[in-house]
């Protein structure tokens, strides 16, 4: 008699990012805010949203913070109040999220773009003045994965090329509680942007984003555009949009506010148990300049092309959810064909696009799931 061979359980999946655990790790705080919203009578543009902006101002030591629908919201609209449209270029890195892109077309501007160093997976000042012209209006380099790119060697670099006319816009939208030379990323230049996204390290449960700014003036500005252009209830002197941060979503941002440093402070120990062992396994790991201080939003080291995708399926076939930051190189997206870039165009791009791995990282992770990811890799790193 045969006996019917018994199939193993399935291996409990392991997500790269898991939002439950945050929710349960809050979940008394951010219930009693969310019943004190609702409880409120009040959802948009009230005492929350405002709590919520001078708080996050208050922790990045800027003047303002204008809260909006989300982040691609949030630098297409200070691109528009600095004036750019069509005919004007905006130089940024394919390195990102779509949005940044994407944000830059919404407003008629023409995206360029630089390339990334491939240890760090920044835009650099050598990098940035390869790719400027005489028609660059403004410069957005992306605090990718939570590095922070030196925008003051970005600014110095503009000065000495006599480009004091170009705007400098930190995208960051991935860096929340990230520090450069001990400046929280978003307080580095003259407009910041973030989201709010659920898996961003200070994400909500829904959309959201906003912009850091040194002028209050623009602040100003940014809060009647937000809200269709209203100057008071009745007066629209400059036609806006609408795109505000909701109060349901800054009071649970306010909440998890006050864990963000020690929600990233949790990301560093685990970030720190892979790089012990990773690049014994052939990978190198997203070089962080001594200056930096990262977030860790996401922790993706990169080895070579075949290896990754080996060891991506590996990974896959234990129940271990991966990721690749960003599988289509954007400069060569369908898309974005009408501007002419060709494979080759951007190596350090194409370099950690073809090489990069994103594994499970988040602040509740425990650190048994991060040994299990290193044993896994550690067996297919042959
Ligand atoms: C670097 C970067 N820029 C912009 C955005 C856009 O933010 P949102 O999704 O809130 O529109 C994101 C998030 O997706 C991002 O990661």
């Amino acid at each position: 008699m045969t006996v019917p061979a018994m199939t193993a359980p399935a291996a409990p999946q392991m997500r790269r990012v898991d939002l439950e655990p945050q929710f349960r790790a809050y979940e008394d705080e951010i219930l009693a805010a969310v019943r004190r919203v609702l409880g409120s009578g009040r959802y948009t543009l009230a005492d929350e949203g405002a709590a919520f902006e001078a708080a996050f101002a208050e922790y990045l030591g800027v003047p303002a913070f204008v809260g909006v629908g989300d982040g691609t919201r949030a630098i297409s609209m200070v691109l528009r109040l600095l004036g750019l449209g069509p005919g004007d270029e905006v130089l940024t890195v394919p390195f990102t999220a779509f949005p940044t892109i994407a944000a830059i077309l919404d407003i008629g501007a023409e995206p360029v773009f630089a390339d990334i160093d491939p240890d760090s997976y920044l835009m650099t000042p050598d990098t940035m003045a390869a790719a400027l012209t005489a028609r660059t209006r403004a410069v957005v380099p992306v605090h990718i994965f939570g590095n922070v790119a030196d925008v003051a060697g970005l600014q110095a670099r503009l000065v000495g090329l006599g480009r004091e006319d170009v705007a400098l816009v930190e995208d960051a939208a991935q860096a929340h509680g990230s520090r450069r030379n001990g400046a929280l990323a978003g307080s580095l230049a003259d407009f910041a942007t973030f989201s709010f996204y659920p898996t961003k390290n200070l994400g909500g449960y829904g959309d959201g984003g906003g912009i850091a700014c040194r002028d209050p003036e623009a602040a100003a500005r940014l809060r009647r555009l937000r809200n269709y252009g209203f100057v008071d209830k009745d007066t629209v002197t400059e036609v806006g949009i609408n795109s505000r941060l909701d109060e349901l979503q800054a009071a649970i941002l306010a909440v998890k506010l006050r864990h963000l440093d020690a929600m990233n402070a949790r990301r560093r120990v685990l970030a720190a148990l892979y790089a012990a062992t990773l690049p014994a396994l052939g990978f190198a790991l997203q070089a962080i300049p001594r200056e930096v201080e990262t977030n860790w939003h996401v922790f993706e080291p990169r080895t070579a092309p075949e290896t990754r995708d080996r060891l991506a399926a590996a990974c896959a076939a234990e129940g271990i959810q991966t990721n690749v930051y960003y599988a289509v190189p954007h400069h060569l997206q369908p898309a974005l064909a009408h501007l002419g870039y060709r494979p080759g165009d951007l190596p350090g791009v194409e370099a950690v696009c073809a090489g990069g791995l994103a594994l499970p990282l988040y602040p509740e992770l425990p650190e048994a799931d991060v040994h299990r990811v290193i044993e896994i890799l550690r067996r297919h790193a042959e």
